[in-house]
């Protein structure tokens, strides 16, 4: 269903969004990232932008074009998608977290292409920091969402890592179903609590998993009555 008159509730809200993935480089030619596509993320900018807010979008390396009226600070690893998040948060008033950031990185970043060898080879990874853990530790008013995929226990862990970063909910999903997910243009969401508590939703279009994320999200602003 098609709304012809979207309601302009987010006018001069500030919406901060990360998207896509994160690059973890090896060597100057190769990195660990994971296939995210950045369309989660692109599309609550989009509702953003249509309901009014002005949208700041933290965007890892993807290749779809960023809604017009949004701006784009392009990043590469999770450090700097961190350094960005930080120096746009005093400015937001929502903040939905839906890249998928690395957990972590090279211990040693080699600076020169390392050469094949024809034993194992081990790499050293180091822990990245919690973005959205580090920017609920400093929620002050603002109303902060992650995403999570999970393969089993989905709520049970959205639950603690919506606990854990202090944020007003987590949109779980499952990396299995069919047209969802990864890549895909819907999603199958299920927003959970701090409290266990959650919501299913159907599946339907990543742009209407975002209408319904920002009506959630609205709900807890501040001046929402
Ligand atoms: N996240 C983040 N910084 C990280 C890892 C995750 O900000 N270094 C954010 C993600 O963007 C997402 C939420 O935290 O909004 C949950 O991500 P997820 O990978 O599910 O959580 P982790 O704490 O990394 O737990 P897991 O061990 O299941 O990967
Ligand atoms: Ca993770």
């Amino acid at each position: 269903v098609k709304r012809v008159f979207a309601p302009k509730d987010m006018s001069g809200k500030k919406v901060l969004i990360s998207a896509g993935p994160t690059r973890e480089y090896l060597d100057p030619v190769r990195f660990i990232s994971n296939p995210s596509s950045g369309k989660m993320g692109f599309a609550v900018a989009e509702e953003a932008l249509s309901r009014g807010a002005e949208v700041v979008i933290v965007s890892g390396p993807v290749s779809i074009a960023a809604p017009a009226g949004a701006k784009v600070v392009p990043v590469e690893s999770a450090l700097q998608m961190k350094d960005a998040m930080e120096q746009h948060f005093e400015w937001s008033d929502v903040v939905v977290m839906t890249a998928a950031v690395a957990d972590y990185r090279a211990a040693d970043l080699k600076t020169e292409k390392q050469a094949k060898v024809s034993e194992h080879i081990s790499i050293e990874l180091v822990p990245n920091p919690d973005i959205l853990a580090a920017l609920g530790a400093r929620k002050g008013q603002r109303v902060l969402v992650g995403f999570a995929m999970e393969t089993h226990a989905g709520v049970e862990r959205a639950a603690g890592k919506a606990q854990r970063k202090n944020a007003d909910f987590i949109c779980l999903n499952y990396p299995t179903r069919e047209g969802t997910a990864f890549g895909g243009d819907d999603n199958q969401v299920t927003f959970v609590f701090p409290d266990g508590s959650h919501e299913d939703l159907p599946r339907m279009s990543k742009r209407e998993v975002a209408r319904h994320l920002l009506d959630e999200a609205r709900k807890r602003m501040q001046d929402s009555e």
